[in-house]
Order: structure tokens, then sequence, then C-alpha cells
């Protein structure tokens, strides 16, 4: 009989295989200093494009301020045990309300982390009678939340609304005979590539079919629509979107996640979600933060306007310079270019070198074979000099990849690595 570490010692897995190769630099990268445009890695400064603090929030002086006050009050452990038992107050009910104020919802959850808290929110939406449809690039949140229910799923092709319709028959079709319902599942802003998910054209599929919609809008929550209020509220159709959900790990540059929806289902949900009922409950300094960075989010539209100043002089600056930057509709900016996996491995380098930038970068198994994705997001906290020179490092790097620079650099790891 095998022990059951053999697996281990003899795989690391898709991404543990490359941890001698990649740890330290691509990834688990120590970022240093406080969290802004510029920080320090291994020793250097950088201009910071991985981190998703579109608003800047993270090191504002007020944030910081009300953050400190509260963990003085509070500690961290206060309130303790699950909402449920003995973990519920109103300054929890009130960041609730106002949540659910701002993105147009009767009423709003807390949730302890949005991982969690959406793989237990799809958990308690459906039983074994419904079906899931879903796209097929979802996070791997909504992945993991699907892979609990016990009965049908069915992917979409990504954000194909002829993909969606056939697979809404094929539910609907199904759902007749066990009599269950449907949940559709997009997200607001997928993350990857930028592209906003069609919630207009679901929505209208709503007039044919009979479903909900379950929006994930991380990424969508405080940097899209006139009031920050997302994906939904962008393409004027937050109010048909059933079950809303954002973290508060990127606009709000904190930790902690909520759902919104009507009254009746958030009532059914406080007392169904597993992963709150049997959790403690979010603490109190980070439920104070929430209200101070809501209300930034509410009271200071500069923010969102810097934060898309930015966004367009980094996107319009890569088009013209005739970067390939996808479809992206959201501040989201994927730079796509062409290379093996060491090429990557050799421009990340001299960009972080030579050039005082950090991106992050995806490379084959996550993307196609042969394709280097480098991913910037651009925040409220960048400058239009950061923008310039970003721009210039990366025409600096086209060129010496065109030109086989590094080609020539990585031959030795690119046989090693059969590439
Ligand atoms: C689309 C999406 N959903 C959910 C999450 C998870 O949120 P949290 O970091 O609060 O667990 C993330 C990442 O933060 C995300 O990008």
């Amino acid at each position: 009989m095998k022990d059951l570490f053999d697996k281990i010692y003899a795989d690391k897995g898709p991404l543990g295989k490359w941890a001698d190769k990649a740890e330290g630099y691509f990834v688990f990268p120590k970022l240093e200093g406080p969290i802004s445009n510029r920080m320090k890695f291994q020793g250097k400064d950088v201009i910071t494009w991985s981190i998703n603090d579109y608003l800047g929030l993270a090191n504002h002086p007020e944030v910081r301020k009300v953050d400190a006050e509260a963990g003085a009050k509070y500690g961290s452990a206060y309130p303790m045990g699950a909402r449920m038992m003995s973990g519920h107050t109103d300054m929890h009910e009130q960041l609730q309300n106002e949540l659910a104020a701002f993105v147009q919802k009767e009423a709003a959850y807390l949730l302890n982390f949005g991982y969690q808290g959406m793989v237990s929110t799809i958990d308690a939406l459906v039983s074994k009678d419904d079906i899931i449809v879903y796209d097929v690039d979802a996070h791997a949140c909504i992945i993991d939340g699907v892979r609990l229910h016990a009965g049908k799923r069915f992917t979409y092709r990504h954000n194909d609304m002829e993909s969606i319709e056939k697979n809404l028959m094929r539910a609907t079709k199904l759902a007749e005979k066990t009599g269950g319902g449907i949940l559709l599942i997009s997200e607001g802003v997928f993350g990857m590539r930028g592209e906003q998910g069609k919630l207009k054209e679901i929505v209208a599929l709503k007039e044919k079919f009979n479903f909900r919609l379950f929006v994930d809008d991380a990424h969508g929550f405080g940097t899209l629509g006139k009031t920050g209020a997302g994906a939904g509220e962008e393409q004027g159709v937050q109010d048909k979107i059933d079950v809303y959900f954002a973290t508060f790990a990127k606009s709000m540059a904190s930790t902690g996640a909520f759902i919104a929806a009507d009254q009746e289902i958030i009532d059914y949900l406080k007392y169904n979600l597993r992963s709150q009922m049997f959790a403690k409950s979010l603490q109190m300094q980070l439920v104070e933060g929430a209200l101070k960075r809501l209300d930034m989010l509410r009271t200071m539209p500069e923010l969102k306007a810097k934060l898309w100043e930015n966004v367009n002089a980094l996107q319009s600056g890569l088009k013209s310079r005739g970067f390939d930057i996808g479809t992206t509709q959201s501040c989201v900016t994927p730079v796509y270019l062409k290379g093996s996996i060491p090429e990557a491995m050799a421009l990340v380098k001299d960009l972080r070198e030579n050039h005082g930038i950090f991106c992050s970068i995806v490379v084959y198994p996550v993307i196609p074979k042969g394709l280097i994705l480098l991913r910037l997001i651009p925040t409220a906290s960048h400058t239009l000099q950061d923008v310039e020179e970003t721009l210039q490092a990366f025409s600096a790097i086209r060129e010496k990849l065109e030109t086989g620079v590094y080609k020539r650099l990585t031959a030795a790891m690119a046989a090693e690595m059969g590439e």
C-alpha cells in the first residue's frame, strides 16, 4: 500500500514544480515598504503594478488612522464567536446596511473572506435538484463553490452569449425534470483579462428563461459605475442582479467581503451560510475600517476619477505603442506578448532589475503555450510619471524580445526545460 505522502514527494503540482526556479522572485516575491505606487523589491525601488489597491486607500492617512484607533480600542479579538452565537454587533449591522445602500440592494450580509464566502453562498443557494450555469473562466472560488453542488452544473464558453443560451436551454430542460431552479454565475469583471461579464445581455435572457443571476464583482466594486456600485451599475442592470458579491480585498484595501440581495434572500442566507455560521465573526477593526473606506468611496469621487485617469493613460499609451491589451473593459490591464517561459522569466527580470517595474506575469498552463501575459493594475496612487516610465520600459523589453535577446540569454535554461 502507498503512503499518502508518496504522491506529494513525487509531484509538487502544476505550480509547485516550478518552485526551485520561481520562488521568491516570480512567485512569493516579497514587496516591502508601505503599500503604494512605489515599493521595494529585493532592496530596489520598483513601480508596483500588481496590487489591487484600486482607489489608493491601503495607505491613505485617514484610513490608517481609523484602522489604528479601532485596533487600539478593540484589539483583534472583539467580538468573539460566530455572528449567530456571540459575535454580533450594531456596527456589523450598520456596515451591512450601508453596503446594501451603496450597491442599491435591500440588504447585505458580511463574509469573513471573499473566497470562503463565495463558496458558501453558492452552497447555500442551491440544492441537489437545482442546476448551476457558469462561465468557464470563473474565479477559483466560484469553481470550488460549484464543486460542492450535489446536482448538475454546465459551463459556458467565456462570455459567449450563444453558449450561455444553449446551456440555459439544457438547464431548463433538466430543471423541468428535477423540479429544481437555475443559478447563473458570472463575474462582473474577469480579473485576468479585464473583460466585464455580459451582464446586460445575460439579464435580457431573463425574458426567455427562468434563472437567478449571481455576480462576483470583486474587481468592479468601487471602480465601475457612476457611484462605484460596480459592473451592474455600469451596464445599467444592477437591479436585475439577484445576488451581488464583492470583496473588501480590492477597492477597499482590507479583508472581508459581503453579499447583497433582497431582504428575504439575505435573511435566508444569514441562517444558512455555513462559512459564517461556523466561523468567528469579522473582527471589529475590520468592520470600523470598512465603514471608513465605504464612506470614502461615497464622498471622494476624486479617487475613482484619478484611478481612471491612470487607467486611460496606461491603456491608451500601450495601445498607441502597438501593444496587444486584449479586450479589457476595466482597470485590469493585460499585455500579451509572444515568447517561451524562459524568455518570459528573463523579460520580467529585466523589467524589475533594470527598469524598476514590478508587474505580475502569467504563462502556460494558465494561458496558451507561447503567450506571455503581463498584468498591470493601475491605482489612484500611481502618477502619470509612473505610466510614462512604464510605457518606455515596455517598449524597451519588447524590442529585446523581438530581436531574440532574451532567447539567447536563456538558451541553456530552455534546453533544460524542453522548451
Ligand atoms: C473574482 C474574485 N472573487 C473572489 C475573490 C476572493 O476574495 P478574498 O480575497 O476576499 O477572499 C477574489 C480575490 O480576492 C477575486 O478576484
